[in-house]
């Protein structure tokens, strides 16, 4: 019996550090049989010669092709799942209407078990084609269908956080799509939670149930204080929408006379574990908050565009202790590849440190540090993201997951303009992270588990 089950060589790039990113040249990832990189060996260590006699002709030993290259997989910190369906529609209507006209009706359908099955095994094979591997996703108000999200990742071998939406205040949600009262909402939550547990135990990568108030203003005081006491017992991980618009953020000051996130701490749901997405109307006091609880923020620079014109300061947040992960917001965000998010990023970033406003005096246009690289949006889409989670994912270092995406710079089809293997490594990098599509994303492994090929 050997001691590692497999073994990959070649040139990787990961996050060393928020601003940093790591280039491992034709290293070997070591990984064990649970999925975990046990030992990383660099060309200049003692045992790298030794390894590869005695693992270069075993099946499990895996060489990376000339102009491959070894990403982390991404981890997507805010997915609608059933939204999918609608992604790319109605983008130009404010958010409060997008709710109401286009996407409380579609997710109501998820009633529909066959519908359901449909859409989230397409969301999940999607995100996987385009190096998701693990996903922190909203399902809708339904029990069933919320569970069948979960069965889907464990099935397909991504690391799913699945979460069952509450909305049951009857002031804010729709007569047609809510719970059907508090106590159901609690109930159905608490059976919700124990369902994922055993899905999880057929999972080798990890299923885990998210408990998830839509946001402030679909859910009575009685319920968010309820799923707060619910994430305690379980200790799972809780996810919501933050601040996220003018009308959201005002709606939440008349009712509680704070902003969300001292309210939402009121309630128990800023933990460690807890995710709030969008965040663009956070003051310092919140961002404080956030670092104390240990709560992350999933930044959704494509969502924010459309539906807050805004950007978040990364960097500020990131000073004062803040976890910041990406995510896609699907169908807010109209993409599943955080590619393109990290792209967008970077794009806001710069608009909110120096965009041109013809009103104003150059030196008055702006905020100050805001712009972000395309080496810090990558972290934000990997380690970032686990970091978040508060799960061994996201960085190829020991002790953390297999979860990696295999790059091929090669291929025809694809606009990957390397010529020659010997140009600088974080070219190259850049190149990747500017100009992949999912022609290039070759293989995508979870937790020492092949999930993808193309
Ligand atoms: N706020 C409440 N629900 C939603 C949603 O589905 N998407 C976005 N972007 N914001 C929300
Ligand atoms: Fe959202």
């Amino acid at each position: 019996m050997k001691k590692y089950s497999q073994i990959f060589q070649g040139t990787a790039f990961s996050s060393k550090s928020p601003k940093e990113v790591q280039i491992q040249k034709d290293h070997l990832f070591c990984i064990n049989a649970a999925g975990v990189i046990e030992k990383v060996v660099s060309p200049d260590d003692t045992d790298y010669q030794s390894l590869l006699i005695e693992y270069q002709d075993e099946a499990n030993f895996h060489r990376l092709a000339e102009g491959q290259y070894i990403l982390p997989g991404f981890v997507d910190l805010h997915v609608h799942a059933p939204q999918w369906a609608q992604s790319g529609t109605a983008l130009d209507i404010p958010l409060y209407d997008w709710l109401n006209t286009y996407t409380f009706p579609i997710e109501a359908k998820f009633s529909d078990l066959d519908f359901a099955k449909k859409v989230y095994q397409d969301v999940v094979s999607t995100l996987l084609a385009n190096g998701t591997t693990t996903a922190l996703y909203f399902a809708t108000v339904h029990k069933e269908a919320s569970i069948l999200l979960a069965e889907i990742c464990a099935e397909k071998g991504q690391r799913g956080l699945v979460g069952k939406v509450v909305m049951d205040n009857p002031d804010q949600t729709p007569e047609y799509y809510r719970d059907a009262d508090t106590a159901t909402a609690l109930s159905d939550t608490e059976e919700f939670i124990q369902a994922v547990k055993e899905v999880a135990k057929r999972a080798k990568q990890g299923v885990y149930p998210v408990v998830t108030p839509r946001f402030i203003p679909s859910c009575t005081d009685e319920a968010l204080k309820g799923l707060g006491e619910l994430a305690a017992k379980y200790d799972a991980h809780v996810q919501s929408h933050c601040s996220e618009s003018d009308w959201a953020h005002g709606y939440v000051q008349e009712r509680f006379g704070k902003n969300d996130a001292f309210a939402l701490n009121d309630f128990g749901l800023l933990r460690e574990k807890s995710v709030m997405a969008h965040c663009n109307f956070l003051s310092d006091d919140d961002a404080g908050l956030f670092a104390e609880t240990g709560t992350a923020i999933a930044h959704c620079p494509i969502s924010n565009a459309y539906f807050a014109n805004s950007v978040i300061p990364i960097a500020s947040f990131q000073e004062k202790g803040v976890e910041i992960g990406l995510g896609s917001d699907i169908s807010g965000g109209f993409s599943p590849s955080l590619f393109d998010n990290v792209r967008q990023a970077v794009m806001s970033s710069r608009m909110l440190e120096d965009g041109v406003n013809p009103a104003l005096p150059a030196k008055e246009r702006g905020v100050p540090n805001s712009r972000i690289t395309i080496d810090e949006a990558f972290y934000l889409a990997t380690a970032g993201g686990g970091d978040s989670l508060s799960l061994p994912i996201g960085r190829l270092e020991e002790n953390f997951a297999w979860d990696v995406q295999i790059i091929d710079t090669t291929i025809e089809t694809a606009w990957l303009p390397v010529y020659d293997a010997e140009e600088k490594l974080h070219d190259i990098f850049q190149k990747i992270m500017y100009l992949a599509r999912p022609e290039n994303i070759r293989e995508v492994w979870i937790q020492g588990e092949k999930v993808h090929v193309r």
